[in-house]
């Protein structure tokens, strides 16, 4: 699952940019861990959503990897006609446990491998069992496939304890499918969409004066454009990864969407060439590869973003390593242009996103975090536990649509089963 390269410039690279970037010297000098988390000012974003002074994440960010590990091993003892699923809650410090039937409580309290985590377990009183959901959600998926809709995502959260149907009510368009859903038991929640915003302008001269760029990297964040008649098309950078040794950029698949092929990206503007995208998909799975063609353009296992905004301007990481999301309810992060960096957390897996295009991805995440459309392709990451998880994270998706303050992933996963390997500072 874990498919890394080791990049041999790594050291490099690092003092290279030690020189170029003075928050780096203090975020290493610093060495915000666990044990003195003096300065930890690189957690912001995940201190913004979680409420708590950036020195308190570091111990937050360890007991969230205690809790996913306990929920790895209940999530198998949980059987889907007495429970409804699992979702963490960090600030409490416990995984809650949908359960619809009391009387099996004892059983799973009982299993020896709970036995030193039985503080941890909170056994809440729920309606609906995973059996249940599941075919609900699994109707929804169905009715999606017959039906047109605007862009929705529907997906089982646990802490709603139902299925959650995003979709715009408004819309005369999804009527039918709404009265549809509507007569499933159990009944799914709906959540006010926006409608899809394709993030494509039309251009002339005036709109491409664009500052010369001093450094010329692809990082997670950066802005990447597709021009085709007398169009732009942008997105986000995801990550760079590496197939037979050759590099690419990978990010979504639909930023080629409309675009006739060969899509051609470019960073910022015309000026500055990335590549052809001709490895991409945007139906089932929605990922997309950029080779890197262009001489004048260097890419870095690094997330960054030129969002002007403070606080989160100054901000670097270095990508580490990579990992899979199994529970609800754990922070996530995600780097793209439009909305800089953000962070929020997991609402679901096995998703389904559908576009205003009737393209269907799905086993995408369901992320709770600020993001608009010219984020699509950037980088969804999580902070590290372990040694300076300020500074270290690990590339765990990317974010493909959503708004406000909820929107579609695609697991990291589906980056390897093309193929590809994630290029990591470290290994
Ligand atoms: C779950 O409970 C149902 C109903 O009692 C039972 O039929 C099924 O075998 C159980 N599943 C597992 C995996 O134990
Ligand atoms: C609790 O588990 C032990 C074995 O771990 C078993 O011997 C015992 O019967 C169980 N108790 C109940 C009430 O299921
Ligand atoms: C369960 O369903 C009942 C009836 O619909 C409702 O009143 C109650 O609030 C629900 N309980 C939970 C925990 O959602
Ligand atoms: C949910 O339904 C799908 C499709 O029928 C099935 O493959 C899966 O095993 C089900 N999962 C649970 C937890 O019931
Ligand atoms: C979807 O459409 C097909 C063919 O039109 C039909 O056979 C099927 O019953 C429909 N499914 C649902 C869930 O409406
Ligand atoms: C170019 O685009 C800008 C911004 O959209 C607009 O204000 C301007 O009028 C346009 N110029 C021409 C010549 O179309």
């Amino acid at each position: 699952m874990r498919n890394h390269y080791i990049h041999i410039k790594a050291l490099l690279i690092l003092f290279v940019s030690i020189i170029q970037n003075c928050s780096i010297i203090s975020a290493l000098s610093q060495k915000c861990s666990i044990h003195n988390a003096q300065d930890c000012s690189q957690l912001k974003p995940l201190a913004n959503f979680w409420n708590v002074p950036t020195k308190d994440v570091p111990k937050l960010l360890h007991l969230e990897e205690k809790l996913i590990t306990i929920d790895s091993i209940l999530q198998p003892l949980l059987n889907g006609s007495y429970f409804g699923g699992t979702y963490i809650d960090i600030k409490v410090g416990q995984i809650n446990i949908n359960t619809i039937d009391p009387s099996k409580e004892y059983e799973v309290r009982n299993s020896s491998k709970l036995r030193n985590y039985l503080n941890y377990l909170n056994f809440k009183v729920a309606n609906n069992t995973l059996f249940q959901l599941n075919s609900t959600f699994n109707q929804i998926f169905k009715f999606s496939q017959n039906f047109t809709t605007t862009n929705c995502m529907f997906s089982i959260e646990p802490k709603d304890n139902n299925v959650v149907v995003y979709l715009n009510k408004d819309d005369p368009k999804n009527n039918r499918f709404i009265e549809k859903i509507e007569n499933l038991d159990p009944k799914p929640i709906i959540k006010p969409f926006p409608e899809e915003v394709e993030n494509e302008i039309i251009f002339n001269s005036s709109t491409l004066i664009e500052k010369r760029q001093l450094y010329l990297y692809v990082v997670g964040g950066s802005k990447i454009a597709a021009f085709f008649e007398n169009r732009v098309k942008t997105c986000s950078a995801g990550f760079w990864v590496k197939k037979d040794d050759e590099d690419y950029v990978a990010t979504a698949g639909h930023c080629a969407r409309n675009i006739p092929p060969i899509p051609t990206f470019y960073l910022i503007n015309r000026n500055y060439l990335i590549g052809k995208m001709e490895d991409y998909v945007f139906e089932r799975n929605d990922v997309g590869f950029i080779s890197k063609d262009g001489d004048e353009i260097t890419l870095k296992p690094i997330l960054r973003n030129k969002f002007y905004m403070e606080p989160t301007q100054y901000l670097l990481y270095y990508i580490v390593d990579s990992s899979d999301i199994t529970s609800r309810g754990i922070h996530v992060c995600k780097s793209g242009y439009a909305t800089g960096f953000t962070c929020g957390e997991v609402l679901a897996f096995d998703t389904v996103y559908k576009f205003d295009s009737g393209k269907i991805v799905n086993n995408a995440i369901t992320v709770q975090l600020i993001g608009n459309s010219g984020d699509s392709g950037g980088s969804l990451y999580r902070y590290h536990d372990g040694d300076n998880p300020s500074l270290f994270v690990d590339a765990v998706g990317l974010y493909i649509g959503g708004t406000f303050n909820v929107g579609a992933a695609e697991p990291i996963d589906k980056i390897f089963d093309f193929g590809y390997d994630l290029v990591t500072l470290l290994d």
